[in-house]
């Protein structure tokens, strides 16, 4: 999604303003922009493309003041192009204005603008916030900013300046995520997401929906929703900007798969205390957990996968059906949702629309909601009853791997602590579990010790134009992760399907060379993808099959089996999903694409 950053302070705005959108560039964008009050003047520069291209624009013409404002557009109405960029300006450009998030009903605003004599020169939503702030501009800004904000409706996290007021900055925030980082030194940043702040400061305040700052250079001031000024404390934010650096890794996607053995095992050990499970501010109390009568897991793309793979667990271990939906689809199928209700959201940003969507549909029917996210202090996490943390650590790469792999480990501790509440289980039977759990970071550090399998495999699939997946059971939840790994980051049209549904439609699309993968590791149903294989073989496909160490009825048809260490079948996803991820890598590494960050794609969804 896009890239916010507005900095109040002593230090040179368009340095810290660039130097925070840059820590953003991740998150996917298509054009940049910014406004600094130079002089008192508010000067704007903005580009299409690449923030790299906005940076030489400012090289021949820099601008020079404290307070300042910078936005990379993912776009939403409008093209990406230099006009739609932001910032977007009143009409004589004495105010400016950059937003993240979708104002919903800016037609009808438009129109009232239009009929007013205004004139617009983008095609995008924000700028009617331009107007709108001009029209309600009288001779005070914060003013003009609380009138218009009562007339927006939809997303938005805004950062404005206005020339007539050329020491002061105001912000809000409203369901699109907004931080403030802060320091006596350094003043004031506000950005998307925290590593934009880090090098200023790791003392960060999380604004919450319809909360307004007004900062100037001597301080700041927090607004509610009533205009009532509020105290909100910092909290310490202990990532290291090394941390979501590279580390000397080519690609943040290669770095975050070999942080999974560390990922692993720090998200097993903040889920346990005593060599007891202990979930904190995950866990339910054996009454909630009896006053449960239905299970809801939401999430989208790959945390919708993990989700699914949760179900299975849950499942396994409480023996309580699970349902699962994708977060865009959830509330259009009318959820039996109710007090009894526990909707358990996936999430690695904690930001996605859709997935806050369903959050807020959950609720308003008297769900008890927990969060499984990466992010702390996310919207998803600070609007949830109760939040399990994955503690993967930064997540930078679009494609999302460690963050997968820990999401599994918070739903299996998940399943265990109910599964033990609700009495389904042994203390004996929980603690083998455990064991199996804590054992798998070394299996995965073992897969990740030869890479030449995977970069092989990579060189013979690059150029082709589709690839199949298949699995049964909880297999059949890691081929849709292999085939979303693959499809996302080298652009190769990928399908998953179950296995036994081969026969079934799918078997037509089989020739010559077709390159399928065939996930085999839950030992009841090998035979049966074994007997998929054979029947991919004998049309001519070149079968990958993924199967557990020692096991050989996968050789017979398949041209190259990728063995993984054994555990518990519930456990194998964990493992599978090593040498899915790692295909994926050098596949789109041969193919020369962005690997980090895929044409099209953002790293969170802040969009519906
Ligand atoms: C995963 O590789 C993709 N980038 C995407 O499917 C992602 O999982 C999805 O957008 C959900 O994001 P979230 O986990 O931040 O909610
Ligand atoms: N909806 C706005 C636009 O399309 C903002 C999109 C964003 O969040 O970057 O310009």
């Amino acid at each position: 999604m896009c890239g916010i950053v507005g900095y109040c302070g002593r230090l040179n705005a368009q340095d810290v303003v660039l130097n925070g959108l840059e820590k953003l560039e991740y998150r996917g964008y298509d054009s940049a922009g910014i406004s600094v009050l130079d002089n008192n003047i508010l000067k704007t520069k903005k580009r299409a493309g690449r923030l790299e291209n906005l940076e030489d624009a400012l090289k021949d013409d820099p601008f020079t003041g404290n307070i300042g404002i910078g936005h990379t557009r993912w776009a939403t109405h409008g093209i990406p192009n230099e006009i739609n960029a932001h910032p977007h300006l009143n009409s004589d450009g004495t105010i400016s204005v950059i937003h993240n998030g979708i104002i919903e009903n800016y037609g009808e605003l438009k129109d009232e603008l239009l009929s007013k004599g205004y004139t617009f020169k983008s095609e995008t939503d924000t700028e009617v916030i331009a107007h709108l702030l001009d029209f309600y501009y009288k001779d005070n800004f914060f003013d003009a900013v609380t009138n218009t904000v009562k007339r927006l409706k939809g997303a938005y996290a805004l950062v404005m300046l206005c020339q007539k007021e050329p020491d002061t900055l105001i912000a809000v925030r409203h369901e699109s995520p907004l931080i403030m980082g802060v320091s006596k030194e350094n003043g004031c940043i506000l950005a998307s997401d925290i590593p934009s702040v880090l090098e200023y400061t790791r003392d960060v305040i999380y604004l919450d929906n319809d909360e307004m700052v007004v900062a100037n250079l001597d301080g700041y001031k927090i607004y509610d929703k009533d205009l009532k000024e509020i105290n909100k404390k910092s909290e310490k934010v202990e990532w290291d900007l090394e941390a979501a650096s590279k580390e000397g890794f080519d690609h943040f996607m290669i770095k975050e798969i070999f942080d999974q053995p560390k990922a692993i095992e720090d998200a097993i050990k903040n889920k346990m205390k005593d060599d007891e499970i202990n979930l904190e501010l995950g866990s339910f109390t054996k009454e909630e957990l009896e006053n449960i009568n239905r299970i809801y897991v939401v999430a989208c793309g790959t945390a919708y996968h993990a989700g699914q793979v949760g179900k299975f667990a849950i499942e396994h271990f409480t023996k309580i059906p699970v349902m699962t939906d994708i977060a865009s689809e959830f509330r259009y199928n009318s959820p039996f949702i109710d007090d009894k209700t526990l909707l358990i959201l996936v999430s690695q940003s904690g930001e996605t629309a859709d997935t806050l969507a369903a959050l807020r549909e959950g609720k308003k029917h008297g769900a008890k909601v927990l969060s499984v996210t990466n992010v702390v202090g996310s919207s998803i996490a600070r609007e949830s009853d109760k939040t399990l943390y994955c503690y993967a650590g930064p997540e930078i790469s679009v494609a999302s791997t460690k963050a997968y792999t820990t999401q599994l480990i918070a739903l299996y501790f998940l399943a265990l602590d109910f599964a033990k509440k609700l009495g389904k289980i042994s203390d004996d039977e929980v603690k083998n579990v455990i064991n199996e759990l804590k054992a798998l970071p070394e299996k995965i550090a073992s897969m990740l010790k030869d890479l030449t399998p995977y970069q092989e495999i990579a060189n013979e699939i690059k150029e082709a134009k589709s690839i199949f997946y298949l699995g049964r059971g909880v297999d059949f939840i890691s081929a849709k992760e292999g085939a979303l790994k693959l499809k996302e980051t080298t652009y190769i049209h990928t399908e998953s399907f179950p296995a036994g549904e081969l026969k079934h439609g799918s078997i037509a699309l089989i020739e010559e060379g077709t390159n399928v993968f065939s996930i085999a590791t839950q030992s009841k149903l090998i035979e049966k993808t074994a007997s998929n294989t054979q029947e991919l073989a004998s049309r001519g496909a070149h079968v990958y099959s993924i199967g557990r160490v020692g096991d050989k009825s996968l050789e017979k048809y398949s041209n190259k089996v990728i063995y993984v260490p054994e555990s518990l079948d519930i456990l194998m996803p964990v493992l599978t999903v090593i040498p899915e991820q790692l295909i994926a890598y050098y596949t789109s590494l041969a193919k020369g694409n962005d690997v980090d960050k895929p044409r099209n794609l953002a790293k969170s969804v802040t969009v519906e």
